[in-house]
C-alpha cells in the first residue's frame, strides 16, 4: 500500500508539502504543486490513515454535508464531488438530505456534533443561521456552500457561491441582447439568498437597459409547499403553462435552476410553443442534462467540481487552524454564461398576442 512518501515522490515534493495538501493548508502553495500532489494522491490511490491522524492530531475527520436533496441532479453532483475531494485529503463525509427545513438542519447538525463531527457543509442558502448559533457557540464549524456568508455575527467560518447576483445579470442581459422586452423568471419561493441574489440580477438589468421589470411575470412555484428543490421539473411544467396563458405573455423566461428550465421545455411543448423561435429560456447551474436536451439549453456555468475543491480546503483549514474568519474564507466566483440552442431573438408569436 503507498503511503506518503511514495506520493512525495511521484509528486517531486517533500512529504510535509503532501500532509499540507492533506490537510487542507494548501493556500499559499501553487496551484500546480497541489495539483501534482492531488494527481499523485489519486494515481497510488493512497488513503491516509484517518483513524491514526485523528489519534494524533486529536481531530475528528468526519465532515458533515447538509443539503437540500440529492433527488436535485445539481445537489447530487455536488454531493459526489464534495465526497470526493474531503476523501482525497484523508477526511470522510456524512451527508444529509434536510429540503432547506431550518428544523431539520438543526437536528442533523445537532446529531453531527454529538458524534463528535466539528465541520458541516451547508448548502441551503438560508436568509439567516440563527437556528444553529448554539452549535456555531459549541465549537462547530460551519461552511456556507450556494451563498456569500460574509455578515458579521452570522459565525459562520467560510463560503463558497458563485456571484448569484451577476449570474441573473448575465442571464437577462443576454435575453435583452436578443431583443426580449417581456422576460419572466420562474422558478420556486424567493426565500433563500442564492434565489434573491438570482432576481436582483435580472432587475438589475432591466434597470440598467431602461426597460421596466414585470413583477407579475415573477413565477414563484405556485404556492408550492417547502422551497421545491426536487420537484423542479414538474414546477417548470406548471409555471410556463401559467406565464404563456397571461394576457401579454412573456418572450423569454430565466429559471431558477436546468430542471425548472427542462420542465418548462415540457410545459412548452404542451401549449405547442416552439424553443427558441416561440419562447426563449435561460437556465442555471449547466447540469450534465442540460447539454443533452433538446434544444441544448442556454444556461449559467456554476464550476461545482472546482467550488467542491475550495470549500473542503477552506473548512479544513478552519477546522485545523481555529482563528477569526479572514475575508480570503469567504469567495464569491464568477459564474459563466453557456450560449447554446435554446436562446435566439425575440419575435411576435402569432395568434398571442
Ligand atoms: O436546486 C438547485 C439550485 O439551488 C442551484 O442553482 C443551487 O445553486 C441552489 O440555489
Amino acid at each position: 500500500m503507498a503511503g506518503i512518501h511514495d506520493v512525495a515522490k511521484m509528486a517531486g515534493v517533500s512529504a510535509s508539502t503532501v500532509s499540507n495538501v492533506i490537510n487542507g493548508r494548501a493556500g499559499k502553495m501553487r496551484a500546480e504543486t497541489r495539483q501534482r500532489v492531488l494527481e499523485a494522491i489519486e494515481a497510488l490511490k493512497f488513503t491516509p490513515n484517518s483513524a491514526a491522524r485523528q489519534l494524533k492530531s486529536g481531530h475528528n475527520t468526519t465532515i458533515g454535508l447538509i443539503i437540500p436533496s440529492v433527488a436535485n441532479p445539481f445537489w447530487g453532483a455536488i454531493a459526489h464531488q464534495i465526497e470526493q475531494a474531503t476523501r482525497k485529503r484523508g477526511y470522510r463525509l456524512l451527508i444529509c438530505n434536510a429540503e432547506r427545513d431550518p428544523e431539520v438542519e438543526q437536528s442533523y447538525a445537532e446529531t453531527l456534533i454529538g458524534s463528535g463531527v466539528m465541520g458541516v457543509i451547508l448548502g441551503s442558502s438560508p436568509l439567516n443561521f440563527d437556528h444553529l448559533k448554539d452549535l456555531i457557540a459549541r465549537g462547530l464549524q460551519v461552511a456556507a456552500f450556494d451563498q456569500r456568508a460574509r455578515e458579521s455575527g452570522s459565525g459562520v467560518a467560510c463560503s463558497v457561491s458563485v456571484d448569484q447576483e451577476l449570474g441573473g445579470l448575465l442571464s437577462a442581459q443576454h435575453l435583452i441582447g436578443h431583443g426580449h422586452r417581456r422576460i419572466g423568471i420562474l422558478t420556486g419561493p424567493v426565500r433563500t439568498n442564492s434565489r434573491i441574489g438570482r432576481v436582483e440580477g435580472v432587475r438589475i438589468a432591466h434597470a440598467r437597459a431602461g426597460i421596466p421589470f414585470d413583477e407579475s411575470l415573477l413565477w414563484q412555484g405556485g404556492g408550492v409547499s417547502g422551497f421545491g428543490d426536487m420537484q423542479g421539473a414538474e414546477l417548470g411544467r406548471i409555471g410556463v403553462r401559467e406565464l404563456l396563458s397571461r394576457e401579454n405573455p412573456p418572450s423569454a423566461i430565466v429559471c431558477g435552476n436546468d430542471m425548472f428550465a427542462i420542465g418548462a421545455y415540457a410545459g412548452a411543448r404542451d401549449l405547442g410553443v416552439s424553443i427558441p423561435e416561440e419562447l426563449s429560456i435561460v437556465g442555471f447551474d449547466d447540469i450534465a442534462l442540460s447539454e443533452l436536451v433538446f434544444p441544448p439549453l442556454t444556461t449559467i456555468r456554476q464550476p461545482t467540481a472546482a467550488m467542491a475543491e475550495m470549500v473542503v480546503d477552506l473548512l479544513i483549514h478552519c477546522l485545523e487552524e481555529v482563528g477569526a474568519p479572514r475575508e480570503d474564507n469567504f469567495v464569491n466566483i464568477r459564474p459563466q454564461l453557456i450560449v447554446r440552442g435554446s436562446t435566439g431573438p425575440a419575435r411576435r408569436r402569432p395568434n398571442r398576442e
